[in-house]
């Protein structure tokens, strides 16, 4: 298969219908920080497309501030299940506030109340805050629909090089490059 995004998402689909994972989605970020030093986390993919590789977040965490001052980023993935690994490069940008609502609405009313009650990447004085923060949300929002906070939202990672490995127990992992030029993608095979 030439197309690296089709190729993708049947190895999402993949990864998804046989999973062993209780997290299925989860895939690591990476984005540069402040002093030039690449960091990694892992986030819950949401979605794929053409357009990119999508996951929601908080657009003022660490993660967030890096993309705003340099949107190259990378996502790494692992399927021990499948023996497939997959590496993305290319560049984040913020989706829409219309795509952000889309995904709030999608999570359930707990989640909405943590992520209103937190501020990311923050320093937390004790851990006891966490629940005290907690619960001082879920009474200001007791009986209400959760706003999706102004800075919460997503990131689509537009995608100019797909790495695919198959991993083979003789070493002799396929590795299949795909780079996006001028006259679309150009796939190239790697030594392991
Ligand atoms: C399996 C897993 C899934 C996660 N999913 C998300 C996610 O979708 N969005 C998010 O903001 N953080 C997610 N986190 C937390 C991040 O790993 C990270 O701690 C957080 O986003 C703060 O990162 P930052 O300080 O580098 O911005 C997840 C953590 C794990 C272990």
């Amino acid at each position: 298969m030439d197309n690296p995004i089709s190729k993708f998402e049947n190895w999402w689909q993949e990864a998804l219908a046989d999973s062993p994972l209780q997290q299925k989605s989860a895939v690591c970020v990476s984005t540069i920080d402040e002093h030039g030093f690449p960091t990694g986390r892992f986030v819950d993919l949401k979605s794929e497309s053409e357009d990119g590789f999508v996951f929601c977040t908080y657009l003022d965490s660490a993660k967030g501030k890096d993309i705003a001052r340099n949107a190259k980023a990378s996502m790494t993935i692992w399927w021990d299940h499948l023996g497939y690994q997959i590496r993305v490069v290319g560049t984040a940008q913020v989706i829409t506030a219309g795509e952000a609502d889309g995904f709030w609405q999608t999570r359930s009313r707990s989640a909405q109340l943590t992520t209103t009650a937190f501020e990311q990447s923050e320093a937390l004085d004790s851990e006891d805050e966490l629940a005290k923060r907690l619960q001082e949300t879920a009474v200001k929002l007791a009986g209400q629909a959760v706003p999706r906070p102004d800075n919460w939202g997503g990131y689509c990672i537009k995608p100019v090089s797909i790495e695919f490995l198959t991993f083979r127990q003789n070493r002799l992992h396929l590795r299949e490059l795909f780079e996006c030029g001028s006259n679309g993608w150009v796939k190239q095979l790697l030594q392991p």
